[in-house]
């Protein structure tokens, strides 16, 4: 063990070469394949980002429309599939029904594992998921409100289609609100990659034992569920409505999180790379007022984020340490006014980083050194080498 380097949390190890996404904590800069994230969110539709993701190139007009057309042709989950969404207990996380349907898309459609390329960096198997898990996902909440199924529609984009069936009811059509379809297109687009966070590091590791492609982005499901990474866009919103119960209580909170020997941390600030302001952070606090302000939406817990983080700013404990608000600050309080339930936020995270986490799989595939099994070492600090001491006499 003498020739092994400790890094625990992987503070400074790279554990891959990548051409996807360009990241400087420093000075907060995000580019997908060269691109700036604000000009992305800005102009472009999610799938045209999953297709730069995926392939490197932003599409022609051409093979935006083909690609669009897979995600209408491919929406539907298999039949069969759905009788499992029966059979979860009726209160089961979205994000457990998630990484078990996308674990089984591998049973439903074997065959996909094994096909050619058709076009450019995008295959049969990669549309097919990319377009699946909506329906998964919105399927997942409509079990959970034991309300009847609502289909995906190829005449919808991809975010119209997957909000109509989250929110369509037979008794109550669904008026289709532009300001909200688009601001969940900037949203998954905000979401699409981050190199190597927690949950693409486990798909690239999962995959690299020769793992597919679905048990692949099922295992990153899992991972990306924990409260320090995705699933602190949930528990952001929890602390928020505490904060409010507690009647605003913020200098609690502050404390708590600041005391040595308190684990408390205030979700949504703090980020492994970036040193300063989250940029996607600065664009979901943009999409928030303009989301609110365009529906006439009053919520209470817009006002709490926004005074803890000028209370945060303002700390000394914070600057020091460079704590800004990261990317699951400001979001879940533009779910709410879609009407997305709070349990159901990490799996928008999902959704959105979806196209990323497929093209790390498939750059790992394709590069010889990174399909190198992942295969960490340790530094050993246990007992070397004991006598065996015998059942019988071990007293
Ligand atoms: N509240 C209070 N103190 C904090 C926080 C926070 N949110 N984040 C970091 N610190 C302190 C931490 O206690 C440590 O202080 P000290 O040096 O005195 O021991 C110092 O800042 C450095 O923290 P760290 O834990 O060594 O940093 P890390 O890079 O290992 O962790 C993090 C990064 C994001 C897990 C962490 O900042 C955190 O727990 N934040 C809250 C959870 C959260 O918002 N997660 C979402 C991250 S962004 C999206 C995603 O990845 O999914």
């Amino acid at each position: 063990t003498g020739f092994i380097t400790l890094d625990s949390g992987f503070m400074n190890t790279g554990s891959c070469e990548s051409r996807i996404t360009y990241l400087d904590g420093e000075n907060g800069v995000l580019r997908y394949r060269g691109y700036d994230i604000v000009e992305l969110a800005e102009n472009c539709l999610f799938v045209e980002v999953a297709y730069l993701l995926l392939t490197g190139e932003l599409p022609t007009y051409e093979e935006l429309d083909t690609f669009k057309y897979d995600m209408g042709k491919f929406a539907l989950i298999h039949e069969d599939m759905i009788h499992f969404f029966d059979h979860f207990p009726p209160h089961a996380s979205p994000m457990s029904i998630l990484s078990t349907m996308v674990g089984s898309l591998h049973d439903f459609y074997p065959e996909m594992d094994r096909e050619e390329d058709p076009y450019g960096g995008i295959t049969t198997t990669t549309a097919r998921l990319v377009s699946k898990i909506r329906t998964i996902a919105a399927f997942s909440y409509k079990k959970n409100m034991g309300h009847p199924l609502v289909y995906p529609r190829a005449d919808l984009s991809y975010g119209a289609n997957f909000l109509n069936m989250m929110f369509d009811r037979p008794n109550m059509p669904y008026k289709i609100e532009p300001v909200l379809v688009a601001a969940l297109n900037k949203l998954l687009i905000l979401h699409a990659d981050h190199e190597q966070n927690c949950s693409t590091s486990t798909v690239r590791l999962v995959g690299s034992a020769g793992v597919g492609l679905y048990p692949s982005i099922s295992a990153g499901i899992n991972a990306l569920w924990g409260s320090l990474h995705g699933g602190a866009n949930v528990a952001v919103i929890r602390m928020l409505e505490s904060i409010l119960a507690d009647g605003r209580d913020f200098e609690k909170y502050i404390s708590m999180a600041k005391d040595p020997d308190n684990p408390y941390r205030l979700t949504g600030f703090g980020h492994r790379v970036y040193r300063t302001y989250d940029p996607r952070a600065e664009i979901t606090k943009k999409i928030c007022h303009d989301v609110l302000g365009s529906l006439e939406i009053e919520d209470p817990l817009l006002d709490i984020a926004m005074e803890l983080e000028q209370r945060v700013s303002e700390d000394e404990y914070f600057q020091e340490r460079n704590l800004y608000p990261n990317v699951d600050f400001y979001s879940g309080i533009i779910y709410r006014a879609m009407g997305i339930p709070t349990n159901m936020f990490t799996v928008m995270f999902a959704l959105g980083r979806l196209p990323g986490w497929i093209a790390h799989w498939q750059e790992m595939n394709s590069d010889k050194d990174s399909s190198r099994i992942g295969r960490p070492r340790q530094v050993y600090q246990g007992i070397v080498n004991r006598p065996f001491i015998p059942l019988e006499a071990r007293g």
